[in-house]
């Protein structure tokens, strides 16, 4: 059933992105969807070991970098450490969204948002914010989620 959900239900690839009092971090993640049109409301899965999942919570405001269809790099990137062991922005460009959230300098947009919500769902825990701004950097395609690209 896994390996038809993920060639089924079509994802494109994120970096999500957290300033907690100056502690920045980013996380890869493709489980990400709007669920709201009035207010623009985003949500992004996260697991609970997650680091990113306590410094979003602490912070109460993550980004949502949106990556383009080259920077698959950049997905392996912030996908595979965790920011407890290593710190992920040391190569990497980047500027401070309205609310102090970093933003990839190379990605194609960015969506800030404010943490309205926190649900749990099974093994992962959905954070639902409020979109308090959104920029398109670059007006390319972007990278789109396949599960034998990465895994
Ligand atoms: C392509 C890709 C997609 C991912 N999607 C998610 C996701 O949607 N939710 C999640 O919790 N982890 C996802 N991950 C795993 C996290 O990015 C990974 O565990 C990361 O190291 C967590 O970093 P952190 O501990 O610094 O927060 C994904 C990883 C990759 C490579």
């Amino acid at each position: 059933m896994q390996t038809v959900v993920a060639k089924g239900i079509t994802h494109g690839v994120y970096v999500i992105t957290v300033n907690a009092g100056g502690k920045i971090n980013g996380m890869t993640a493709s489980w990400v969807s709007q669920v709201s049109f009035n207010p623009l409301m985003l949500m992004v899965s996260i697991a609970p070991g997650r680091y990113s999942n306590e410094l979003i919570k602490e912070s109460g405001y993550f980004a949502i970098n949106v990556l383009s269809a080259k920077q698959d790099g950049e997905a392996r990137l912030f996908g595979f450490r965790s920011g407890r062991d290593v710190d992920k922005f040391k190569n990497i460009a980047h500027f401070k969204a309205p609310n102090g959230s970093p933003v990839i300098e190379s990605a194609m947009a960015y969506c800030e948002c404010k943490l309205a919500h926190v649900f749990s769902a099974g093994d992962h825990e959905l954070f639902v914010g409020d979109v308090v701004a959104a920029k398109l950097l670059k007006d390319v395609n972007q990278l789109l989620f396949a599960w034998d690209k990465f895994f």
